[in-house]
């Protein structure tokens, strides 16, 4: 195991996307930033110095961070944020995860352009158990906003209103030539005839979920979330915000040059986005004027079947070197439900905002970190009393609620005993809306058995469980109008926040954590905080 050192510095530097300039908050002046490279069982200590007006604090998503989330980033949960000038190294070992990961800023919106890819080697020996690939590329879809997006987001929390969509996607922080004076920024690989490649796809966007295919190649997936999948072949694949997706493609075509793109899945009745966001897949010889060629593999905005059918087909390898270790017994069951209700708001447009919640509770965020809180004992920053349950029960996904949709205000966490195991079923509600929400819980893995249209049935939906090989992921779609149950073991101590990873829902509200208990012995104990820990 080695020690790998990184220095990030926080600064703003002019980028200029679809004939327009503007200051952007960057990492190395990298748009996108840096990529983390390090070997299972390394330790990384990456030093972020904050030269940006603004608050920061990053998270390494999907990093489980075990009994240190002093170094998992989200800003007042588990630390205060990195004032501008003030630095905080970031150190962590990285223990039995391999695979594809990511890292974004865990404040306000300024993940829109503070994010990077994480790449974990396995450790040796143990190469990928599936064919060694010639070449590999990370492929990072994201958003583009014209204008300043901290002011945007402002200015429609004001009025009480979602801010605009983005103006482009990219990949790898560039559009494509269907945008314009876009064809300098333009993603290319180059690839031989014959030789297959591997695709570590980042969903790094900040409020869709994305179709993405390769023209008239397929792929197969190989691990999803730093985990190793079954291998099976698509002609595109689905991925939230805060997923990870490994892909093989092998350049079996004709050689020429092929458009790879990305488009939202759009699925419910909100704004339509159907902007295109296109790279080339480039065999080596073929003249760079050639115009390349659309995929017509990408499924429809609202392709719902296709999405479910993608999702039915993410299994864990679970192989003797890798299984997956299901709970199959379990000590807690939670229930939540998701809701977008509205709150009154005296200031806004229509007297009213939308407050997003989990069992009505949409979560206030502390003024300090909670896990400081919870680590000095300090009272009157949270409470512990997250209901396992919604408050009353309702037809979920029947008609659309519009009787009262106030939702309670608080920072109320669920505690957990430590290495209890729990099930959780997230719950999609029709109040205001159906809509599909990817959920992601820092700190651990879980395993997604079961998922489903509709109201989860408690009689018969748990004997269709997967228990043998469930997808092992930390970010999952709940389906629009449907629900999913999720398990993991609770033995990882700390708190350990949930979220929707849509950041317009998480800013609504629709996020909480879990206090996860410390157990007896004393590497079963959070640790102590580093002594740069930023103050609150
Ligand atoms: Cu990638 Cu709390 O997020």
């Amino acid at each position: 195991a080695a020690v790998k050192k990184y220095q990030f510095n926080v600064q703003v530097k002019n980028v200029s996307r679809l004939c327009n300039a503007k200051p952007i908050v960057t990492v190395n002046g990298m748009f996108p930033g840096p990529t983390i490279y390090a070997r299972e069982g390394d330790q990384v200590l990456i030093n972020v110095t904050n030269s940006a007006q603004y608050n920061m604090s990053i998270h390494w998503h999907g990093l489980k961070q075990f009994r240190n989330g002093w170094a998992d980033g989200p800003a007042y949960i588990t630390q205060c944020p990195i004032k501008p000038s003030n630095s905080y190294t970031y150190a962590f070992n990285i223990t039995g995860q391999r695979g594809t990961l990511w890292w974004h800023a865990h404040i306000l919106w300024l993940r829109a352009t503070v994010y990077g890819a994480i790449v974990i080697m396995p450790e040796t020996p143990a190469p990928f158990p599936f064919p060694q690939p010639h070449q590999e590329t990370n492929i990072i879809l994201g958003e583009w906003w014209n204008s300043d997006v901290e002011t945007l987001v402002n200015q429609a929390n004001q009025l009480g209103l979602p801010p605009p969509s983005s103006d482009a996607h990219t990949i790898n922080g560039k559009p494509g030539p269907l945008f314009p004076c876009s064809e300098k920024h333009t993603f290319a690989m180059e690839v031989e005839s014959g030789k297959t490649y591997l695709l570590r796809i980042i969903n790094a966007a900040l409020n869709d979920e994305l179709f993405f295919a390769v023209a008239g190649h397929t792929m197969t997936v190989v691990e999803i979330d730093a985990v190793y999948t079954k291998p099976f072949t698509t002609r595109a694949i689905l991925i939230a915000p805060g997923q990870t997706t490994n892909v093989l493609v092998k350049a079996d075509q004709t050689p020429d040059r092929y458009f790879m793109a990305a488009k939202p899945f759009m699925d419910a009745p909100v704004p339509v986005d159907n902007k295109t966001v296109t790279a080339i897949f480039q065999y080596k010889g073929i003249p760079t004027t050639i115009l390349p060629k659309l995929p017509t593999s990408l499924p429809a905005s609202n392709d719902t079947k296709f999405a479910l059918d993608y999702a039915s087909k993410l299994k864990s390898l679970n192989t003797a070197q890798f299984p997956a270790n299901v709970p199959l017994k379990v000590d807690r069951h939670m229930f939540y439900t998701i809701g977008l209700g509205k709150n009154p708001c005296p200031s806004c447009q229509n007297d009213t905002k939308i407050s997003a919640s989990l069992n009505n509770i949409t979560f206030v965020m502390p003024k300090v970190g909670l896990l400081q809180a919870h680590y000095f004992n300090t009272s009157g920053v949270f409470k512990t009393d997250f209901p396992d349950r919604p408050p009353k029960s309702f037809n979920y996904t029947g008609a659309p609620l519009t009787a009262n949709l106030a939702t309670s205000l608080g920072t109320r966490l669920s505690k957990v005993a430590f290495n209890t195991t729990v099930e959780l079923v997230l719950q999609d509600t029709n109040l205001l809306t159906v809509e599909s929400h990817p959920f992601h819980l820092h700190g651990y893995n879980f395993f997604v058995v079961g998922t489903g249209v509709g109201n989860f049935d408690p009689a018969k939906d748990p004997a269709k469980f997967n228990l043998v090989d469930p997808p092992e992921r930390n970010t999952v779609g709940v389906p629009t109008g449907g629900w999913t149950a999720i398990r993991f073991r609770a033995d990882n101590p700390g708190v350990w926040f949930m979220h929707c990873h849509l950041e317009l829902h998480t800013m609504w509200g629709l996020k909480m954590a879990f206090v996860v208990e410390d157990g007896k012995s004393p590497e079963q104990k959070v640790l102590p905080p580093p002594s740069d820990l930023p103050p609150c």
